[in-house]
């Protein structure tokens, strides 16, 4: 008989790198997050998170992501504990990460903890205090990794298939998280997709990420998306990340970087018919408005998918679907 983890690979883990995933998890939690897709359409009231308070602890700005884990867990029957504003808790008063997150745990009596946090490093710290699993809700520069989930189920969805793709990731590579746990998630578990990073050269993907990703990975870096908008099956916006260069004394390069790139409804028009376009929002220039009306643009359908799959994979690290 298959041991729990064997069955449900998630079930009682943090969530805060996509290292350690593989095809068979992703398969599991996407089929978990149909099934949610399809209780929500049909208004089903679910109760698999009843008796559980979950600790969303968001240290930076966010929309979707922070109002589709707390739907996600309103929606599983969950209870959900957050503080208005991390500077309204004792972190303005100069409280730590472990200390915040052994208060939380304990104060919340929580099952989990959902973390957003400018440090790289933050989940992994979380998780090293915490004694109940921890998701990394976005970190730092480094990883969004339940955003490398959901754009991957969009892929899934949209196109049929997550393999034999072209995918273009465009915008801010040096500081956007999302394309780094997308573009390794994505070269771990696809089979034959090739990459373009569109980028200004200041903001290519550092070298160390490159460096970590699988060796023979098919990719080229270029700065004009031109060059492929007429091959590519998705094109990946992102925004230049004005925070960073803001906290790094560098807001005339971000001035002088920001409009580097655009996707216009005009070059929309040159994609492949059976092509998307997905944007992890907010967007700033990049993305003009007047594609949002173009059949190509998934990135409402991308944001909606959030929900579906942090309802999955908080009943998958909390529960046992399939045995319970
Ligand atoms: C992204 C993030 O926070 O990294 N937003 C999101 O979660 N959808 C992208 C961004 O802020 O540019």
């Amino acid at each position: 008989m298959p041991t729990p983890q064997e069955q449900n690979p998630f079930y009682g883990k943090d969530f805060i790198t996509v290292n350690e995933i593989d095809r068979p998890s992703v398969d599991f939690l996407f089929e978990r997050a149909d099934r949610m897709k399809a209780a929500v359409a049909a208004r089903e009231v679910l109760n698999i998170l009843s008796g559980h308070v979950i600790a969303v602890l968001f240290y930076q700005p966010s929309t979707r992501t922070i109002f589709s884990f707390i739907t996600a867990i309103k929606r599983l029957g969950g209870i959900v504990v957050s503080a208005q504003d991390m500077k309204s808790t004792s972190v303005e008063k100069g409280e730590n990460l472990p200390d915040t997150v052994r208060t939380v745990q304990n104060v919340a009596t929580a099952s989990a903890i959902v973390l957003r946090h400018w440090d790289n490093t933050s989940s992994e710290i979380a998780a090293k205090f915490a004694d109940i699993p921890v998701i990394n809700a976005g970190s730092g520069t480094a990883e969004h990794p339940t955003q490398a989930l959901l754009d991957i189920y969009t892929i899934k969805s949209r196109l049929g298939r997550i393999d034999n793709l072209h995918i273009a990731v465009v915008g801010d590579l040096l500081y956007g998280r999302t394309v780094k746990s997308l573009v390794k998630l994505l070269a771990e578990i696809g089979e034959n997709n090739q990459f373009s990073f569109v980028s200004h050269p200041d903001l290519a993907l550092p070298q160390s990420y490159l460096d970590s990703l699988p060796p023979d990975l098919e990719y080229n870096q270029i700065e004009d998306l031109g060059e492929v908008l007429e091959q590519a099956d998705v094109i990946y916006m992102t925004r230049t990340q004005e925070e960073w260069f803001n906290a790094l004394g560098k807001h005339e390069e971000y001035e002088l970087l920001k409009d580097s790139l655009r996707m216009t409804a005009e070059m929309a028009d040159q994609m492949k018919p059976d092509s998307i376009i997905m944007h992890p929002l907010p967007r700033q220039t990049e993305l003009r408005y007047r594609v949002d009306d173009d059949p190509r643009a998934a990135y409402f359908e991308q944001m909606r998918n959030g929900t579906f799959i942090r309802m999955a994979l908080l009943e998958c690290i909390l529960t046992n679907p399939g045995t319970n």
